[in-house]
Parts: C-alpha cells; structure tokens; sequence
C-alpha cells in the first residue's frame, strides 16, 4: 500500500540493460535489470520516486546520428549522474525490471541512446518521496504534460493492483502527437475526445488526451481539458484526488484548478539536481512555510509580513509535494 515515504541513500547497485528501444523522435523506452540486492530495493520503488543513474561510461553515439542543436554540447563529460523516474517497476523471483521513457535533451540523455543489452549502468535510489494515496479517495485524476508521463503510467498499474475501488482516468497533454512518450500510439489515436490509450487502458484506465496543436483529441492545454471534465463529470471533493507531473506552468495551473474545487492535489516537481540527495542544495523548491513541516531549509519573509516562503529540497522532501504547499513561479 502506498503511505507517504521517505528514503535514505540506496544503493549503489548494477543494472543490466535488457533492452532500448526508440518509440519516437528522440524518445526511448529503456529497460534495466536488477539482480540480488538491487532487485529486493527496487522492488520497493514507488511511484513518483527517483533513480541516479551513472552515464559516464555510455559511449557517444556516431556524429550523424546526433541531432541539430546537440553537436556543440555532445562531447561534455558527463560528471553527474542523471535523475529518471521509472514507467513501470516488474518484480519476477529473484529479478527486478524497470522501464524508463526518456527524452534525448543534452550530453547524458544522447549517450544513453547507445546503450545495448547486457551494458551496465550503476544505479542509486530509490530517492525522494512519492506519490501517497490518502485514506477514503474514489476518484483518481492523473494529469500528465510531455515527460510527466512516466511515473504517472507506474501509479496507475499501482493503483489498479492495489486500489481497485479507485477509479482512474488519465489526463494526456503534449504539444502534438508526435511528442506523445508512448509506444504505438500513431494506431491509437483518435480524434474524439476520449479514447483509451493502451498504456492506461491496461490498468482499466479512462484516458483523454490533449494536445497544443490539436493533433489528436482535445485542441489546447491538459489543465482546460481537466478544466471541462470537472464541468461534465460527477466527482465529490473530498473522495477525488489529483496527481500531476509535467512542465512547472502546467502544475500551477493544476494546482489552482485542485484550490478552487478543494481537492486533494499532489504534484511531482522536476528540478535540475545535481547530488539527488540533499547535499548540493541546488534544487529548492518555493514553498509557504506555515504549511510545510519538517525539512524547512529556508525562511524569508515577503514584504507585507503576511505569509512567508520557505525553500524544501526536490530531492529528499520531494519531488512529490501536496500542491497547497508549493509556491509556483508561472
Ligand atoms: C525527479 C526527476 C525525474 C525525471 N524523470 C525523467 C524521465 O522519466 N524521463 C526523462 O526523459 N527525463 C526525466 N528527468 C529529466 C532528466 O533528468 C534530464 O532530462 C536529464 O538529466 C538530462 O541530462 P542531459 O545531460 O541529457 O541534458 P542536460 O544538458 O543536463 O540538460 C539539457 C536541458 O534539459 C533541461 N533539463 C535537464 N534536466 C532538467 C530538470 N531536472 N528539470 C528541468 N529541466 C531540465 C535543461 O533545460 C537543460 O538545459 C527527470 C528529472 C527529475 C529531477
Ligand atoms: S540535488 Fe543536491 S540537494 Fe537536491
């Protein structure tokens, strides 16, 4: 069952790369096997969570096949590790799979793309708290921008193996079908306004799907289709929940949507990191102090005195937050 968790410092283990697979233009689907330590700790991986991964080693792939716009920045040595969330997380016998959907953005992201079966990658986490579901909730809304996608999919195969009286309808927003981080997707697209995804379909969950251009089924953002499923939908505050990830503009505008009606809202922030585990400090996440407890690592007051804002840490308090806590820049 999912309660709201927190993790120490795991790892770090192997995994060894079964496949990669690309679904889209710059889009991968990679999945990683975990054996004896590593599948017990990944076993327990919960949604929303986060894995550091070590890219150092992965080899850059040939000059033609790197994209415009990433030539100048390929070559960079990959110091860091990198966060990802995880899609899904498969516990078999003694093994432990996850699925990783990840966007070709920069230096570690395009090394990745090399990454063949039987590699292996070192792998820290389970890091951060994730998603928790809170006592008496029926309805489930998970609201998802571009990459916000991933960790969303492994809550709703969570939520259907382990919550079978919540019901689940997924909120898919991109900026045009082509950007959609599923595979398949192009003879699953319909132009009516819902549809099942197969992704969400397999966990028996509704989707509707957004996009900017209207490409595919609703013509504009993924907070006004979720806008106009509140307009049309029967659904009770205090039993309906919303999870969102996705791009900070789209979780504010989510967030306001969750404050006017008075449900529950919890958003999962992405922040650049650097150690992911609360060290470096470079990933403070605004939020107002007299909501937030615990982990407080900053006070400042605002020029009228009325309200302060204080600073958590997206690795370690986060990156899921209940969205009254966060104070949004967008
Ligand atoms: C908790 C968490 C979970 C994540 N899960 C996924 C996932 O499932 N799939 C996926 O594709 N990506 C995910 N990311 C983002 C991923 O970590 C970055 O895309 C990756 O680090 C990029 O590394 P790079 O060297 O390829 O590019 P970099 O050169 O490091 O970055 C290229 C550009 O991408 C943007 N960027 C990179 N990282 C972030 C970030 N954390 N927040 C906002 N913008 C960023 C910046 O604009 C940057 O200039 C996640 C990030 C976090 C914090
Ligand atoms: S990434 Fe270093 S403290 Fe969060």
């Amino acid at each position: 069952m999912l309660e709201k968790c927190s993790s120490s410092i795991k790892g770090p283990f192997n995994a060894a790369v079964v496949s990669n697979r690309q679904i889209g233009e710059r889009l991968y689907r990679l999945r990683l096997e975990f054996s004896g330590p590593g599948a017990e700790t990944f076993a327990k991986f919960k949604p929303g969570q986060f894995a550091q991964i070590d890219l150092s080693g992965a080899a850059l792939p040939p000059a033609e096949k790197i994209p415009e716009g990433l030539l100048d920045t390929s070559g960079r040595n990959i110091l860091l590790r990198r966060p990802f969330s995880f899609a899904d997380v498969d516990k078999q016998t003694n093994k432990t799979f996850v699925d990783l959907l990840y966007r070709v953005v920069g230096p570690a992201s395009l090394r990745m793309t090399t990454l063949s079966a039987s590699n292996l990658l070192s792998v820290i986490g389970p890091l951060g708290n994730g998603f928790w579901i809170p006592q008496g909730k029926k309805k489930a809304l998970l609201v998802m921008g571009g990459m916000g996608a991933p960790p969303l999919q492994y809550l709703a195969k969570v939520l259907s193996a382990n919550y079978p009286d919540i019901e689940v309808t997924a909120f898919v927003g991109a900026k045009t079908t082509r950007e959609l981080p599923f595979e398949g997707r192009l003879d699953e697209i319909s132009q009516q306004l819902e549809f099942a995804l197969r992704e969400f379909a397999k966990y028996g969950a509704k989707s509707m799907l957004a996009t900017d251009d209207g490409s595919a089924g609703y013509h504009g953002l993924v907070s006004d289709c979720l806008s106009q499923w509140f307009a049309s939908s029967s659904w009770a505050r205090d039993t309906t929940i919303i999870y969102a990830c996705g791009p900070d503009a789209m979780l504010a505008k989510v967030a306001q949507i969750a404050k006017d009606k008075a449900i529950d809202c919890q958003v999962s922030m992405e922040q650049m990191m650097a150690c992911g585990i609360g060290v470096c400090q470079s990933c403070a996440v605004p939020v107002r102090s007299e909501l937030s407890s615990g982990n407080v690592a900053t006070s400042v007051r605002t020029s009228n005195g009325a309200s302060q804002t204080a600073y958590k840490l997206c690795c370690e308090d986060g990156p899921v937050f209940d969205s009254r806590e966060v104070v949004f820049s967008s």
